[in-house]
């Protein structure tokens, strides 16, 4: 039996494309659902073209009650009845309640190279920073905001005038090879760090 996969997203989704792309084949683990809580994110369709369940809950009318929000994604993932939990762009803050129901189950990508740069602008803080390398990681999720256990991470030199957008832009590539990597080696249970470059 294949494992199944939920993947969380609030955007465009190429990581979560790059995840059913692969799993595939014998890839041990097939998407059985793509959730969103933005109605409007672009991966949606994308999701719904492969024939992926897709699932918006939009947390705008939840307001500040993220324990409610939480508990609505938790049903819907609990009807999906997933394996593993993979974060692709899910850009939202997540309740101790959620970490603690999936956590060993749920993987995030976070566009630095953890521990730095947990959070947001990650890119421009590596560049500001004067930092010689940015990259991107992969790991387990955890009560605290990107600081589970890092389970891969992919690196780039920051050049000569990098701005924001265009690191961004030399990393997101290697985020669509380093994820798929990771989840299947998680899949078959293994945890030591993928150092892909
Ligand atoms: C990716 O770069 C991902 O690492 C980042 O959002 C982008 C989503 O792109 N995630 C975070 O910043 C999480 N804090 P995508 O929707 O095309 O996969």
């Amino acid at each position: 039996m294949s494992k199944r996969v939920a993947i969380l997203i609030s955007g465009g989704g190429s990581n979560m494309v790059s995840l059913c792309e692969d799993m595939v084949g014998d890839h041990p683990a097939r998407p059985c659902l793509v959730l969103s809580n933005n109605p409007d994110a672009g991966g949606l369709a994308k999701a719904a073209a492969r024939g992926i369940e897709t699932v918006a809950i939009d947390h705008r009318p939840f307001g500040k009650d993220r324990a409610a929000f939480d508990a609505a994604v938790t049903d819907a993932l609990e009807r999906a009845e997933p394996d593993v939990i993979c974060l692709a762009g899910f850009m939202r803050i997540l309740t101790p309640e959620f970490t603690a129901r999936w956590e060993g189950r749920m993987l995030n990508i976070h566009p630095s190279l953890l521990p730095k740069y947990k959070g947001l602008n990650t890119h421009a803080r590596a560049i500001e920073a004067g930092d010689a390398e940015a990259g991107c990681s992969v790991h387990e999720v955890t009560a605290e905001l990107d600081g589970g256990p890092i389970l891969g991470q992919a690196r780039v030199p920051i050049l000569e005038g990098d701005t924001p957008d265009g690191l961004a832009a030399r990393i997101l590539p290697l985020e669509h090879k380093l994820y798929p990597a990771v989840l299947r080696r998680f899949i078959k249970g293994e945890r030591e760090l993928l150092n892909l470059s």
